[in-house]
């Protein structure tokens, strides 16, 4: 068999070096995208490594090849080295010039074949939720784990964070390579500041899969609490809520859903980052044109302030702030698993144990779950020591649960809490509708913002036992506290004024 020959100029170390690492890149890339193709469920990482960390290798061995080339042309026209006194000249009648030239053009072939399904694969793997969600698994680990236990767990995070178009992935992947960065170097926020202040418009994101103009009608919700006493009491409070719809031709224009800004336009003023102090509210019809603005009367703006500001119109977003993450509070998060009976409802006092350690600061996630098992163990042993002994099972599997509940809801290395994330959403322990709802905004001709009960939704049901029978009229029941020492005063004032996701 005849020499494999290249041409000369080849032979350096550079160019030498190049074809080292581009073969070894290149290879390294067809193994893996093999594996990628072949296996569905890959490592996160994987797909950093090679869409991300290889092409540069592989491009960068490339380069190398005709930059030692060129230096060592350069070498050879001043005399360093013997060889090639001119321009280096291609003579496919020559073997080596041939073998070079059909590499060459194979091999640009293979590249950008390769390149190209690198690039669609690469694309498709930055807008991967494995991508969003596993691989700064500790930054992001607080809205993963919530994601997948939300509504939208088989939504991808992009549909929401960029939605459809160009323009704004070019715009997602800037600042996305900028939190790259800052997470490289440690320099990232915690927690996460919200509201996202260049979320991209709910119109865009949401309404690609929510289509406005449906009309949603009433729907029924059960709340089921657990009350703070020695039998843990459930209380569950059933709900008819007026969603209702905002387009005139597909049903009434009421309910709460009169807000999405279809026969009118909701516009408001916070002066708070949080968008949790609304001082000031314009309503515009869009039929009739007639505008009318609410003023919280307490606490009005100035006529300066008004000028100084860009009021805010109202979308989706300002009441479900917290589609895909939302943290619970240790109150209901504690609710959430005795109903499940993750917690076993017949320990006593559990609800209170559970709520209370919590609702403890912690540095780190295990510092916590030590905690929890120590705490619930501690308690039960000093306090009921018959129990203690003869409860052992069902005291531990409560462990597990209460364990799980934190993991699932509460991220102290990122300090991800309920009270550091508000959900906009009804008004039990954050203020929600009651920014504008809580009967202090008023109009110039007297209107007020309504904050009757039965605006929102009528009570079905609430309470256990003898109570809990259904209400017998459309205007359902009054409400009834849970708590008979606080008496009516859930009438003058907002339940968030009391109950804030921990023991009020
Ligand atoms: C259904 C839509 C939706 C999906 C799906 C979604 N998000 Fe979000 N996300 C939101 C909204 C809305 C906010 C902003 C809330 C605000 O501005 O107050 C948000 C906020 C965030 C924040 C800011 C901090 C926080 O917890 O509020 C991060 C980080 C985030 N999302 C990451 C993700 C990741 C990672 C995924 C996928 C695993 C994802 N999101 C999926 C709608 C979504
Ligand atoms: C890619 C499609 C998609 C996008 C984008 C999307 N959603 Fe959804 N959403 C869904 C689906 C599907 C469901 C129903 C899930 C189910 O019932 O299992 C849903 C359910 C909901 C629900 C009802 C939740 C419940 O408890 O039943 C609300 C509220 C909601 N979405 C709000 C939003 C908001 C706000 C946004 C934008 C920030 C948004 N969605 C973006 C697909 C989407
Ligand atoms: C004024 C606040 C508000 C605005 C604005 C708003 N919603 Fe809602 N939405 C609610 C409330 C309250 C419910 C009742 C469900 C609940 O309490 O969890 C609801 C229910 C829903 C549901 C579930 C309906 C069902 O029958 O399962 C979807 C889906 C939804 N909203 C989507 C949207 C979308 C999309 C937008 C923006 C175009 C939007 N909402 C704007 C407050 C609002
Ligand atoms: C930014 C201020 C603001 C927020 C936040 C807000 N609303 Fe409203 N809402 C208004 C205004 C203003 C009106 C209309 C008053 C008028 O002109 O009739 C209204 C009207 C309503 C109506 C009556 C619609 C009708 O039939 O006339 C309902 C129901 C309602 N809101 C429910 C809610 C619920 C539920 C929430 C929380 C999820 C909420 N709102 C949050 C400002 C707000
Ligand atoms: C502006 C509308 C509005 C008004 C006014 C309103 N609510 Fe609500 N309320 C809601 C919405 C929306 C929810 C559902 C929240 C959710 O889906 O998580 C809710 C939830 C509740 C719940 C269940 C809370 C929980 O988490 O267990 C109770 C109880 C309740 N409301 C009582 C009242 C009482 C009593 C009044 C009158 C003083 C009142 N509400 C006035 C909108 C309103
Ligand atoms: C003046 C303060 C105050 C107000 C206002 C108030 N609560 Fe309470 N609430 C309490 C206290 C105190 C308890 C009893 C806690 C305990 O047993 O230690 C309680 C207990 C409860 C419970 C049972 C335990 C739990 O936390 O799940 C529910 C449910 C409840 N309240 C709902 C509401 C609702 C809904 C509103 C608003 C309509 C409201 N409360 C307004 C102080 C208040």
């Amino acid at each position: 068999m005849k020499e494999f020959k290249l041409p000369r100029l080849v032979y350096n170390w550079v160019s030498l070096a190049g074809v080292f690492v581009a073969t070894i890149a290149g290879l390294l890339m067809l193994v893996l995208l093999i594996i990628a193709f072949i296996e569905d469920e890959v490592n996160p990482y994987f797909g950093v490594f090679l869409y991300m960390v290889l092409p540069p290798f592989f491009l960068g061995g490339l380069f190398l090849i005709p930059i030692g080339m060129y230096r060592h042309w350069k070498r050879v026209k001043r005399g360093e080295v013997v060889a090639y006194p001119q321009w280096p000249y291609i003579d496919l009648n020559i073997r080596s010039h041939r073998n070079a030239s059909a590499i060459f053009f194979f091999g640009t072939i293979i590249f950008l074949a390769l390149g190209a399904i690198g690039s669609y694969e690469a694309f498709h793997y930055t807008e991967s939720v494995a991508f969003c969600g596993k691989t700064c698994h500790i930054i992001m680990k607080p809205e993963y784990t919530a994601y997948q236990e939300s509504p939208h767990a088989r939504v991808a995070c992009v549909s929401c964070h960029v939605g459809p178009g160009a323009g704004w992935y070019a715009k997602s992947k800037l600042s996305g390579a900028y939190q790259v960065y800052a997470t490289a170097i440690n320099k990232f926020p915690r927690p996460i500041p919200t509201p996202i202040k260049d979320l991209r418009p709910a119109q865009e994101t949401c309404e690609q899969c929510h289509w406005p103009e449906k009309f949603f009608g009433s729907q029924q919700k059960q709340f089921d609490h657990f009350m703070y006493d020695s039998a843990n009491t459930h209380w569950p409070i059933n709900l008819l809520i007026k969603t209702g719809g905002g387009d005139p031709s597909t049903g009434q224009t009421a309910g709460i859903h009169w807000h999405m800004n279809i026969g009118v336009k909701v516009e408001y003023i916070h002066r708070d980052e949080k968008r949790l102090d609304i001082p000031w509210v314009r309503v515009t019809d869009k039929k009739t044109g007639k505008i009318t603005v609410y003023q919280n009367e307490e606490n009005p703006l100035t006529e300066e302030e008004i000028k100084a500001a860009t009021p805010r119109i109202m979308d989706c977003v300002d009441c479900h702030n917290r589609p895909s993450h939302f943290y619970n509070s240790p109150d209901h998060a504690a609710d959430m698993a005795l109903l499940k009976n993750h917690i076993n409802d017949s320990l006593p006092y559990i609800k209170t144990k559970v709520v209370k350690i919590m609702a403890a600061e912690y540095e780190t996630e295990e510092q916590a779950l030590n905690e929890i098992s120590k705490f619930i163990n501690d308690y039960y042993r000093n306090r009921y020591p018959n129990l203690y002994a003869g409860e052992r099972a069902s005291i531990d599997s409560s462990i597990r649960g209460i364990q799980q509940a934190f993991a699932q809801n509460i991220f102290p290395e990122m300090k991800v809490r309920w009270d550091n994330y508000s959900s906009n959403i009804g008004h039990f322990i954050y203020p929600g509708c009651m920014r504008c709802h809580e009967g202090k905004h008023k109009s110039a001709e007297g209107k007020t913002v309504t904050r009757e009960c039965i605006a929102c939704h009528t009570i079905l049901a609430q309470g256990s036992g003898a109570r809990a029978a259904m209400a017998s009229t459309p205007e359902g029941l009054i409400f009834e506290h849970p708590d008979e020492n606080t008496g009516e005063a859930w009438m003058e004032m907002g339940c968030y004024e009391c109950h804030s996701g921990v023991q009020p």
